[in-house]
């Protein structure tokens, strides 16, 4: 049989919707089915169903061949900047292997930390033409599309099989339902406190990271080694993302999770505003030691001034070990990494995972690549090499490189796990292209009343 997709374009009033999703604003309000497109249940879109023909259905056993003609399959991502690439080109290697039947198109959209990819998808969902399912970050980053009904439920489909309602850690879990029903699937748990170093370098400027217990002692380090010669901070500022991780970060170490909570996802921002000013004040004053060009380089050349000795210091999600691992670099020789200072205990944590679109140009074939993406082999393949850690706590973490155990036993050990709110995990979708104007203003040199009151105008 052949996958019969004809009917599967969105309606054009839920396409709307989602276009009008610009800038991750909230759809809240404006959801309601049209004809209960797929909010529940398997194939509920009102066209025929998600199995096609009913005789394999969806999801079928997984095995390569059962003479079934599958559409292609089309897997969108963004991680084109040695953040990524090779781990899931790994996966979708495997991935091939076991299904050579399917035709598989990877579609690379690399830039902005996703920001290119979420305005493709934005377009393509307009357009009725998206991928099958694409790269995402779980959690309230998802509501558009829940509140527009363009996610289908996976609960049966994809979470029942493979162990993995028993096996996922349940804050993953709560990510992949964000209206209450299984929508994604999560492949990865990146840490967001981290600081990154050149071992030689900070060695050589007499500074010792591990010494560093505030996020303002963080700035008398820059200092040294600026002093001596290099680059503080690799940064980048071209797009406000990188800052407002850093951002968030800061305010995490000098206050603590019930703060952070208190003012990203619930939105008490006047409350905490001497907090946040202080924040904003440390934040910028890392600026005075980033590379004179922040403006125009991408974070992965900023990075690179870490891999070659002429920057010290990092702040970036673990994908930045990715980075170092795939160049070879020797972890706790060449290159290091403390929690970010004041941060100690926290695991802050982002996600990526793959959604299941409603009206999928290849049901099969997705949900295989759903099921897939949740077994403990794909995260066995994806994380060391990502600088992740996988989301099942049955995968075996033997053979997981050194920086890898230690951040799992440090995700084990934390007493909480923030979500980022640069991810959109924290803050609801609405607040968070406003909050992003913050940053910029942040990165700009506003005076940190000014920012605070901006972040507070996000949230009204
Ligand atoms: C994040 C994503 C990570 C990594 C990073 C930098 O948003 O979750 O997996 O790719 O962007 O590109």
């Amino acid at each position: 049989m052949t996958e019969d997709n004809s009917n599967r374009r969105l309606t054009r009033r839920n396409a709307l919707r989602i276009a009008g999703a610009a800038g991750a604003a909230s759809l809240a309000g404006c959801g309601g089915s049209d004809g209960g497109d797929g909010s529940s249940g398997d194939g509920s879109d009102g066209s025929g169903g998600d199995g096609t023909d009913g005789s394999s259905g969806d999801g079928s056993d997984g095995s390569t061949d059962s003479g079934t003609q599958y559409n292609t399959l089309e897997v969108a991502h963004w991680w084109g900047e040695g953040d990524g690439l090779e781990a899931i080109q790994s996966v979708m290697d495997a991935f091939k292997e076991q299904h050579p039947d399917i035709p598989f198109d990877e579609n690379l959209i690399a830039g902005g930390a996703g920001e290119n990819l979420q305005a493709n998808i934005r377009t393509r969902v307009q357009n009725g033409n998206h991928p099958s399912t694409w790269q995402a970050w779980p959690g309230n980053n998802l509501l558009p599309f829940t509140d527009a009904n363009l996610l289908k439920d996976i609960g049966d489909s994809v979470w029942s099989e493979n162990s993995m309602e028993d096996a996922y850690l349940q804050g993953v879990k709560d990510a992949a339902q964000p209206a209450g029903n299984y929508v994604t699937v999560p492949l990865n748990i990146h840490r967001i406190n981290n600081l990154f170093y050149n071992v030689e370098v900070v060695e050589d400027a007499g500074v010792d990271p591990t010494s560093l217990e505030t996020p303002s002692d963080v700035v008398d380090a820059l200092q040294t080694v600026d002093e001596a010669g290099y680059t503080g901070m690799a940064h980048q500022t071209g797009s406000p993302w990188s800052s407002f991780q850093m951002f968030a970060t800061v305010l995490l170490g000098e206050t603590d999770a019930e703060t952070y909570s208190a003012i990203f996802v619930d939105g008490e921002v006047e409350a905490n505003s001497d907090a946040l000013e202080s924040a904003v004040e440390t934040t910028q004053s890392y600026l005075d030691y980033i590379p004179s060009d922040a403006g125009s380089i991408s974070w992965t050349e900023a990075n690179n001034q870490v891999i070659n000795g002429e920057a010290a210091f990092l702040h970036q999600g673990d994908w930045a070990a990715g980075t170092y691992l795939t160049n070879d670099l020797t972890y706790g020789e060449e290159w290091d990494h403390v929690a970010f200072p004041g941060t100690e205990g926290y695991y802050a944590l982002n996600m990526d995972s793959f959604p299941y679109p409603v009206n999928n140009p290849s049901p099969e074939a997705t949900t295989l690549w759903c099921q897939f993406a949740g077994t403990t082999e794909a995260q066995e393949i994806f994380n060391p090499k990502k600088g992740s850690i996988p989301p099942r706590t049955d995968v075996n973490t033997e053979p997981f490189n050194d920086f890898s155990q230690d951040q799992i036993s440090d995700f084990q050990d934390s007493e909480a796990q923030p979500p980022s709110v640069a991810h959109g995990l924290a803050a609801p979708p609405s607040v968070l292209s406003s909050l992003e104007s913050a940053i910029s203003s942040l990165n700009s040199g506003n005076e940190p009343s000014n920012v605070v009151s901006q972040m507070a105008s996000a949230y009204q």
